[in-house]
């Protein structure tokens, strides 16, 4: 369970990363898929994967960057509805470990890039604002494999 003072600070940093969600999504994608090539293979369906610069025009990459930006936005929406918030991570959650077979130890990978990121574009105080939606997201995330 989030506070009303964690709500507010959570929601205020992804906003500033949600403006360009196409764009960020795409970049968080991209940086998951060169510095972990191992992730690209469950993305063998995607064309034009062989270098950054062809990842970052692909259509394929961006709508999924987009798509996996619009679930954490949703997420966010519910931070202070635990069964709201639950309600999206644990299909999301079951859907990746039963039909996707993803590897959980990818999600602790890609919410650090998301960190990362937000670092990077945003300041420190951006990223430690949204550092426990992130552990949330990975352990609900894993749980359906326990
Ligand atoms: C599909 C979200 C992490 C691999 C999806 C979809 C969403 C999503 C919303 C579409 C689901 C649907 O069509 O019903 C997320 C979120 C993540 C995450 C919020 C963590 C923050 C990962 C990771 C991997 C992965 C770490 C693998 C390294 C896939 C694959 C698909 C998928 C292969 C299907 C893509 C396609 O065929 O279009 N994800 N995902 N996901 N995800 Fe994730």
């Amino acid at each position: 369970p989030f506070s009303e003072a964690e709500v507010q600070s959570a929601r205020g940093a992804w906003e500033k990363m949600y403006v360009d969600a196409e764009d960020n999504g795409t970049a968080v994608l991209v940086r998951m898929f060169t510095e972990h090539p191992d992730t690209k293979s469950y993305f063998t369906h995607f064309k034009g994967m062989d270098s950054a610069e062809e990842m970052k025009q692909s259509d394929q990459v961006r709508g999924h960057g987009k798509r996996v930006f619009t679930a954490i936005n949703d997420m966010v929406q519910h931070l202070d509805n635990t069964e709201a918030f639950l309600g999206i991570l644990n299909p999301l959650g079951q859907k990746h470990a039963t039909q996707l077979k993803v590897d959980p130890k990818n999600f602790r990978i890609i919410c650090d890039i998301i960190l990362q990121l937000m670092e990077e574009k945003f300041g420190g105080d951006c990223k430690a604002s949204f550092e426990k939606v992130t552990n949330e997201i990975c352990t609900h995330l894993s749980n359906v494999y326990k």
